[in-house]
């Protein structure tokens, strides 16, 4: 990426100060001051290969030629409203953002927060300056939802097997399909955990607290399709002893994350279905529209952002796309902003479990 060309433009986009700074503006040739969409044929057939593609016929080939061609023009684009991330060609880029959502997302909408308690506010005074769970053993491997709206599940399964690892020091990897397919547990607006077709974190938490708790991934394996409820509860791994919502303050998700282990987080998923790597910090991401749920597993104090020539501060997202998206199935997002970036802080739970299941 030419980070003179990045500035300008985004300069432009932004009308910022700089557009008229006659320095970056000497050293952008004219030809590259429009966004150009070369090789588009070369970059799909890259792709058909590293993903493994195939199309049933002609038609559907050239209908997904063409929506992961409007997909590399939305990553150029999301390239310059988010300049401290790579975006590019992700395993997504033949979807369009409406087949994205239904398959790959999963987090119902809730008018309210389900009246959970809310978390008490903890010091925030001795906070170290970097912290990761998966420096200190909480944190299963990265896992795949594959085409099923049960992000929702993998956030829950994920707080859970943390907040089990730290009551029992052992860390056991949990049942998503439990959840998918007995958790119907409905908020107070009657919405209800739909498995393939989205739920709530802190619906799955009351319902895991009403059935006793959650089996292990290898009793109950993950199919990522709606089925029968195969629950069998003498095979109870970890339960829940209680969960509520942690404030919006940075600081207090910070002091939760640290003595509660990961937490579960809501977030705005426009910008991962082409994020490649880097700490995401979009210029415009609304907090408003919180559809993908994630495990918040660390922070960090600096990332690097060479084009904002500052270090940003950064959580570290646990995501459930498979270890070949993001960063090793890991997505960093910026903290530290004015406004709530993507949402990140604005749904955040956190669980605690029994000592023994
Ligand atoms: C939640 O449960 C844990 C473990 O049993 C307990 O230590 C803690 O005090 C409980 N928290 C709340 C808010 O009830």
């Amino acid at each position: 990426m030419n980070h003179f060309l990045t500035i300008s433009l985004l300069s432009l986009l932004l009308s910022h100060t700089t557009a008229d700074d006659p320095i970056i503006r000497q050293v952008i040739p004219e030809q590259e001051q429009s966004i150009p969409l070369l090789n588009a044929d070369h970059h799909f057939s890259l792709f058909k290969t590293k993903y493994a593609k195939s199309y049933s016929d002609q038609k559907e080939h050239d209908y997904r030629f063409s929506v992961f061609k409007s997909n590399l023009l939305r990553a150029k684009r999301n390239q310059l409203l988010d300049p401290s991330a790579e975006h590019g060609v992700t395993q997504f880029s033949d979807l369009t953002p409406e087949e994205f959502g239904q398959r790959y997302l999963g987090l119902r909408t809730p008018k309210v927060l389900q009246e959970a308690p809310n978390a008490p506010i903890l010091p925030t005074g001795n906070l170290p300056q970097d912290f990761d769970w998966r420096d200190h053993g909480a944190v299963t491997g990265v896992k795949n939802q594959v085409s099923c709206g049960s992000c929702w599940s993998f956030s829950t399964t994920g707080a859970l097997e943390g907040a089990h690892f730290l009551a029992t020091g052992e860390l056991v990897s949990l049942s998503e399909q439990q959840l998918v397919d007995c958790d119907h547990e409905c908020d107070q607006d009657g919405d209800c955990d739909a498995g393939c077709n989205g739920g709530l974190m802190t619906s799955a938490f009351q319902y895991t607290i009403k059935a006793g708790g959650l089996e292990r991934e290898k009793d109950y394996p993950y199919t990522g399709k709606d089925g029968k409820c195969k629950f069998d509860k003498t095979k109870v791994a970890a339960s829940v002893a209680n969960y509520s919502v942690v404030s919006i303050d940075e600081d207090q998700i910070a002091a939760n994350l640290v003595k509660n282990g990961p937490l579960s987080v809501g977030i705005n998923a426009a910008w991962m279905q082409t994020y490649i790597k880097g700490v995401s910090c979009p210029y415009i991401c609304s907090k408003n529209r919180l559809d993908h749920g994630v495990l918040l597993v660390g922070y960090g104090a600096a990332g690097y952002a060479p084009i904002r020539l500052k270090e940003k501060p950064y959580w570290i997202i646990k995501n459930s796309w498979g270890e070949n998206w993001g960063e090793h199935g890991y997505y960093k997002i910026c903290r530290g902003q004015k406004y709530d970036t993507c949402g990140v802080d604005s749904m955040v739970s956190t669980v605690a479990a029994f000592h023994s299941a």
